[in-house]
C-alpha cells in the first residue's frame, strides 16, 4: 500500500485543528502506519526541506517548522500521495479551494498548516528522517 509523509505543522497544534485534520484523513479511509509528536532540530528540518534550501524564504521555513511541535504522520492507502496533496489543496492557501484543509484553515503561505510528500521518492526518503522501520505499522 502507498505510504505518504505529512506534517500538522507547528501553526496547526497552536490553532488547535489537528484532530479535524486527522479526522478527514481517517474518513477518506486512509490508515495511520505511524504517528508522533515531535519538536524539529534545526538539522532535521534542514534535511526535510533540503531541496528548498537555495530559496529566498529557506531561513524563515526552517524558523517556522521548528518554532514549536508538530505532529508527524505516515498514511497509508491508495495513491496516499497523490490523494492527500489534493485534499492539502494550493501550497498558497489564497490559491486553495474550500474544502481543501488549506482552504479551511490557512491564510499564509508559511502557515500553510499541513506538509505532504509530493512523490514517491520523497514520501521514503521524508519517513526515514522521522520514523524507523519498527515505528511503522503497516
Ligand atoms: P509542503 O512541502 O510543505 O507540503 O508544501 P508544498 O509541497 O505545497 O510546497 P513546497 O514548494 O514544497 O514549499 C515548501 C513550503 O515552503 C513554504 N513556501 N514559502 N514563496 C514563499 O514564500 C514560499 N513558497 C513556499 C510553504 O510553507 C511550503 O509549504
Ligand atoms: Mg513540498
Amino acid at each position: 500500500m502507498e505510504k505518504t509523509l505529512l506534517l500538522l505543522k507547528p501553526d496547526a497544534i497552536v490553532k488547535g485543528v489537528c484532530g479535524q485534520i486527522i479526522d478527514r484523513f481517517e474518513k477518506r479511509g486512509f490508515k495511520i502506519a505511524a504517528i508522533k509528536m515531535v519538536q524539529l532540530t534545526r538539522k532535521q528540518a534542514e534535511i526535510h526541506y533540503y531541496e528548498h534550501t537555495d530559496k529566498p524564504f529557506f531561513h524563515e521555513l526552517v524558523d517556522f517548522i521548528t518554532s514549536s511541535p508538530l505532529i508527524a504522520m505516515v498514511i497509508a492507502g491508495e495513491n496516499a500521495i497523490k490523494a492527500s496533496r489534493f485534499m492539502m489543496g494550493s501550497t498558497n492557501p489564497i490559491d486553495a479551494a474550500a474544502g481543501t484543509i488549506r482552504g479551511d484553515f490557512a491564510l499564509n503561505i508559511r502557515k500553510n498548516i499541513i506538509h505532504g510528500s509530493d512523490s514517491l521518492i520523497s514520501a521514503e526518503r521524508e519517513i526515514k528522517n522521522f520514523f524507523t522501520e519498527k515505528e511503522l505499522y503497516l
